[in-house]
């Protein structure tokens, strides 16, 4: 098969939601259609249950399990997709962050009881700064959830994007009956269990056939005509470049436990979503076709035995093939590499590949030679930008307990930041590091980590900080004379950009106001 037929059927997306709302059920019932697995509950929910936080033996466990689950592929009616899991957990909000930089798409799970929640918002603000094309499926249909036309304002409320529903649900909760496809125009009955996996919708074209009465009751009947009315004139058909764009998110009604609704949102994800799509090499738009490999990395995990310091570096190829044994340049070290083991990730396995082609995600065998953000191509200089880094939330200053291992906490430091745990950040004065987090849980990790991996010994001590703030200037001298002002607060990243780092939100607008010279940013990346 040739680049092209190979860019054509690859479809790459992320699922995301606010813990609890679905994404690991749905994510089964996706690979249950695509043959990946053959029973339920062979996925392993990638979510850090919170019971075992004082385990961090456990913690590491299902990280590595999610290892194996957290990139899958499968085909389905002849399609190639890369799904990519994404932790629900939200003190490892950096990772999906990053993740969703990976994906040419994404579909997100929201409960029909709990409307949208906040980690949702929060993800959604990745998607709309990316223009990601997003699809929504709102879960849990059997149960009592909110008001069909109520969900709908909620997700255009909170999450910023119109919205436009293909698929319609009739009742709710005990009194569901089933949804009405807008799309194609046919309904499908509810049925508990997942029974009607492999049978047929019925084709409904006109709402006003009688048929509909037979099968649905008169009441309901005439419910769904009300509404297919109302939709019809609300929204009238989907304009998929609008969608594609980023600026309306179809939305599908199911109950994913029940493999309801899913292969209506399966199909029309296969017809609308976007296959790979060019991406920015520096100043460049490399576009998949490109004859020259390239790639980048946007997640590394650490092999989940100490004594061997082997990760695993997911690089996404973006242009060209990629071939196992060729040699790589490597921009950031401008070196070549060999690449003489890859992986691919299939559903519940990791396999050896040969090849890998736009949009597909493989894994690398890396001895410490990545760091997330790399870029990889057959020879073409230049790095694939937009991965920023946020600002974190939480800051705590690192404090060596143990002065002999000072060489290994400081190597131990440096690799974690490179799997992208945390953030850490050097000030300018008196070699004090502060390392920021997302979520508390984090810290334990990190400590528990260094002492297990590296036997370096740390204490976070609490650091009263607001945010950190990227800095730039058009005049280098008014950026010089506002570190030496503020060189207290100056720190550096782990790529040597300089930070300010400010206290208090209130402080921090009063800095800004009385240096209008210089410019705050809230993302490494500007
Ligand atoms: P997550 O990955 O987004 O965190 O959610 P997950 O799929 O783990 O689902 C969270 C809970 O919601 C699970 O119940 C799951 O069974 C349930 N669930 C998922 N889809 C539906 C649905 O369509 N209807 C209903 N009623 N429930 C649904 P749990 O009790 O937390 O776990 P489990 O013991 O059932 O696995």
């Amino acid at each position: 098969m040739n680049l092209a037929a190979e860019i054509e059927k690859r479809r790459t997306f992320g699922i995301i939601s606010h813990p609890d709302a679905g994404k690991t059920t749905l994510t089964e019932k996706l690979l249950l259609f695509g043959g990946a697995i053959q029973k339920a509950g062979a996925v392993k929910s990638n979510k850090i249950d919170m019971h075992a936080r004082s385990d961090w033996m456990e913690i590491e466990k299902q990280r590595g399990i999610s290892v194996a689950t957290s990139v899958m592929a499968f085909e389905y009616e002849g399609v190639k997709i890369n799904l990519l899991d994404t932790p629900g957990h939200q003190d490892f909000a950096e990772d999906t962050y990053r993740t969703l930089t990976a994906v040419d798409s994404v579909i997100m799970v929201v409960d029909c009881v709990k409307g949208v929640e906040i980690q949702t918002e929060k993800l959604m603000e990745v998607c709309r700064m990316r223009k990601t094309p997003v699809i929504a499926f709102i879960n849990k249909l059997d149960r009592e959830g909110r008001d069909p036309y109520d969900l709908l304002d909620d997700i255009e409320a909170k999450l910023g994007i119109q919205v436009h529903p293909l698929s319609w649900p009739i009742g709710m909760g005990k009194s569901f009956q089933g949804v009405y496809s807008l799309y194609d125009k046919s309904l499908r009955l509810f049925k508990a269990g997942g029974k009607q996996l492999h049978e047929e919708a019925q084709r409904f074209a006109d709402v006003q056939s009688v048929e509909l009465d037979k099968v649905l009751g008169q009441s309901y009947a005439n419910q769904l005509r009300e509404d297919v009315e109302l939709l019809s004139d609300l929204y009238g058909p989907l304009d998929v470049d609008q969608y594609l764009k980023g600026e309306v998110a179809p939305v599908f009604f199911g109950s994913a436990i029940n493999n309801f609704g899913v292969k209506e949102l399966l199909d029309t994800f296969l017809k609308v979503s976007p296959n790979p799509k060019p991406r920015k090499l520096d100043e460049e738009w490399v576009p998949p076709i490109a004859e020259e490999f390239t790639g980048f990395v946007f997640k590394i995990h650490a092999n989940m035995d100490p004594k061997h310091r082997n990760r695993l570096a997911f690089l996404r190829v973006c242009s060209g093939k990629f071939e196992r044994g060729g040699n790589y340049y490597h921009t950031r070290q401008n070196k070549k590499f060999r690449i003489s083991q890859a992986t691919a990730f299939m559903a519940q396995d990791k396999e050896t590949i040969d090849e890998a082609f736009p949009g597909d995600i493989i894994g690398l065998y890396d001895t410490g030679n990545f760091k997330i953000g790399d870029t990889l191509t057959q020879g073409k200089k230049g790095s694939y930008k937009g991965i920023p880094a946020f600002s974190p939330e939480i800051f705590r200053e690192v404090i060596n307990k143990d002065a002999m291992k000072t060489k290994q906490l400081d190597k131990g430091l440096a690799q974690l930041m490179d799997e992208g745990v945390a953030q850490l950040f050097s000030f300018e004065l008196g070699a004090r590091k502060a390392v920021g987090v997302v979520g508390q849980l984090q810290f334990e990790v990190i400590q528990y980590r260094l002492k297990n991996e590296y036997g370096a010994s740390v204490e976070f001590a609490p650091m009263q900080l607001y945010k950190a703030c990227w800095i730039s200037a058009k005049d280098p001298k008014k950026l010089n004379a506002f570190i030496s002002s503020k060189q207290r607060h100056i720190a550096k990243d782990k790529q040597g950009k300089l930070v300010f780092m400010a206290e208090t939100k209130a402080w921090l607008q009063m800095v800004q106001d009385n240096f209008p010279e210089i410019d705050f940013h809230f993302t490494s990346e500007f």
